[in-house]
């Protein structure tokens, strides 16, 4: 049964290096890894594609379209019907467009049983905003990271500035604290910790420091070994 294959949740904000840790430990752990934030993004553009804004007049035509996107992983990439968008959906607009959709209720609906199909062995490696606390409640850990708005607007700047893209500090970290201020306000699934949460400060942690104490929670957690 699902509830057998384990799961590690790494939430967090916007920026926080959730990414960078969870495909990491998926890594280390050989576990299967869910980048929930990349659903969102896609039902995001693929509003944006059918000519909708993301906002709540159109929730149900957007649930709609969230329910059945033709989306596709296939070695790092992402494929919306048979369109690369694996760059499109990494823009700060699309992240924006992201947050509005996932703010619908509905469009949460919509993508829960996508996410829990992610559930196999040997293990997953959730990263999001409510793993732990409204899709994989049953997991034996669940990491909620978190870092300064300065630091993890810094981390951005450096990480757009390293691919070439010009980028603003100021504007980046506006943005998302607009973005986390939407995540942690809105009525279904908002950003916060798990009860039973481990928080992780990584403000002035390496990457490296990261995985090592999340490996020794999870060698302390999970009851499968
Ligand atoms: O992690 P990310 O920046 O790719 O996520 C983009 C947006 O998607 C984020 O602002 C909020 C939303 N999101 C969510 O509501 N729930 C998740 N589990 C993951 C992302």
């Amino acid at each position: 049964a699902a509830d057998e294959v384990p799961v590690l949740c790494v939430d967090g904000p916007t920026a926080s290096g959730k990414g960078t840790l969870a495909a990491e430990l998926a890594l280390r752990l050989g576990y299967h890894y869910l980048d929930s934030g990349t659903l969102y993004r896609v039902a995001g553009l693929a509003t944006r594609r059918a000519g909708l804004e993301p906002e709540p007049a159109h929730e149900a035509a957007i649930a709609d379209l969230a329910r059945a996107l033709p989306l596709c992983f296939d070695a790092g990439r992402v494929l919306l019907a048979d369109e690369d968008v694996t760059d499109a959906i990494r823009t700060e607009a699309a992240g924006m467009d992201a947050s509005r959709v996932s703010a619908l209720p509905a469009v949460r609906t919509a993508l829960t049983e996508l996410q829990h199909s992610f559930r196999r062995l040997p293990g997953l490696v959730a990263d999001g905003r409510d793993m732990g606390t409204v899709i994989f409640p049953d997991a034996p850990l669940k990491v909620y990271l978190t870092a300064s708005a300065e630091h993890r607007a810094e981390r951005r700047h450096k990480q757009l500035i390293s691919k070439g893209i010009p980028a603003i500090l100021a504007d980046l970290r506006a943005d998302l604290e607009a973005r986390d201020a939407r995540d942690s306000n809105r009525s279904v699934a908002p950003l916060k910790p798990a009860q039973d949460a481990r928080l992780l400060d990584n403000s002035f942690l390496s990457i490296d420091q990261s995985v090592e104490q999340v490996l020794d929670w999870w060698r302390q957690a999970q009851p499968f070994e």
